[in-house]
């Protein structure tokens, strides 16, 4: 197959990924548990061109930009450099890559978890590797970390591992959740996850007590979810998250994702709880905020944080998966 077109969708981590032992292998530093969701997808068509002397990338019908062009560049050469050890035909091509988010790009929505799942996908089909689920994880998380989560549909566990071989995500059994998104701003985050992770291990005094709680709030965590413990598991999530931002925030020059109505959405939350209304609240490298709640209560938890942002309720989706090309058309 020389075209080849993937649907994946982004993940919200109830316990974070926010550092990496190994840049180049994209390695974390702890390993961290999401759910992929049912909306915002990404779409990827990759059609190989041996005519072509450079990649192209098409992001949401536009030229991408240089940067997102090299970053594309750089993981389809990781693509070839297997196809071509597999001596598939065409392993060096150069090929055409066209994307469509039905999110806000870089809005902390993580399209970048979306994009990368997707690409990994299409791109394995069309340069002809036939990568089961595992290994496709594993590619993915080269382009972004959190890419490496979305290979696995509702809630998935990446391991930490300790080598390529064994940093992947596979399927964990848990609650059945909603999630409320609150968009307090669609606009672009200001740094990136990567230069925000970097600056967090380098000058945060708090790096080293993130990473160790974070690999203690995984098994925990993990353990609520096979005991189907929605509360334990709304509990850990919201002070995983507030740990993650109290790290970030404690870098030197300062990050701050959370803007006063982010912190709205999450005193919001805890006014729910006093009502009754079991929620809890977490937010990634952006403001905006989202919710857990039981799928029953979805309907209350989003018309209560109606005034805050726009709310979309969400559930449980695919992981990242093949389509006949025809589709994304
Ligand atoms: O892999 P990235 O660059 O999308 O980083 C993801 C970082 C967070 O979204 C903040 C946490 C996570 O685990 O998804």
């Amino acid at each position: 197959m020389t075209t080849a077109t993937a649907r994946a969708h982004p993940n919200i981590a109830l316990v974070k990924y926010w550092g990496k032992r190994d840049e180049e292998l994209m390695l974390p530093a702890a390993g961290s548990l999401s759910l992929t969701l049912d909306a915002y997808a990404t779409t990827t068509t990759v059609s190989l061109d041996p005519s072509a002397t450079e990649d192209r990338f098409v992001l949401g019908g536009a030229a991408a930009t240089p940067g997102q062009t090299v970053q594309v560049t750089r993981f389809l050469d990781l693509v070839r450099a297997r196809a071509g050890s597999a001596a598939r035909a065409d392993s060096s091509a150069h090929a055409v890559v066209d994307s469509r988010n039905e999110a806000p790009t870089g809005a902390g929505l993580a399209s970048s978890a979306s994009g990368f799942a997707a690409l990994a996908v299409a791109a394995a089909a069309a340069y002809g590797l036939d990568l089961d689920r595992t290994e496709l994880s594993r590619l993915a998380r080269r382009g972004s970390g959190s890419a490496t989560r979305s290979l696995v549909a509702g809630l998935g566990i990446w391991h930490a591992g300790d080598d390529d071989a064994s940093s992947f995500a596979e399927p964990i059994e848990g609650p059945e959740m909603s999630m409320v998104i609150v968009t307090v701003d669609p606009g672009q985050k200001k740094v990136s996850s990567r230069e925000g992770m970097r600056r967090t291990a380098a000058t945060s005094p708090y790096y080293s007590g993130w990473v160790d709680s974070t690999a203690r709030s995984l098994e925990e965590m993990s353990a609520a979810c096979r005991a189907g413990d929605f509360t334990r598991v709304g509990e850990i999530t919201e002070s995983n998250a507030l740990r993650m931002h109290a790290a970030i925030e404690a870098c030197e020059p300062p990050i701050r994702y959370l803007r006063s109505t982010s912190v709205a959405v999450f005193d919001a939350v805890e006014q729910l709880r006093t009502r009754g209304i079991e929620a809890y609240a977490t937010a990634d490298a952006g403001p905006n905020v989202v919710v857990i709640s039981r799928p029953a209560e979805a309907e209350a938890v989003a018309e209560h944080l109606a005034d805050h942002g726009d709310v979309r309720i969400v559930g449980a989706g695919p992981g990242a998966h093949l389509i006949p090309t025809e589709e994304s058309a």
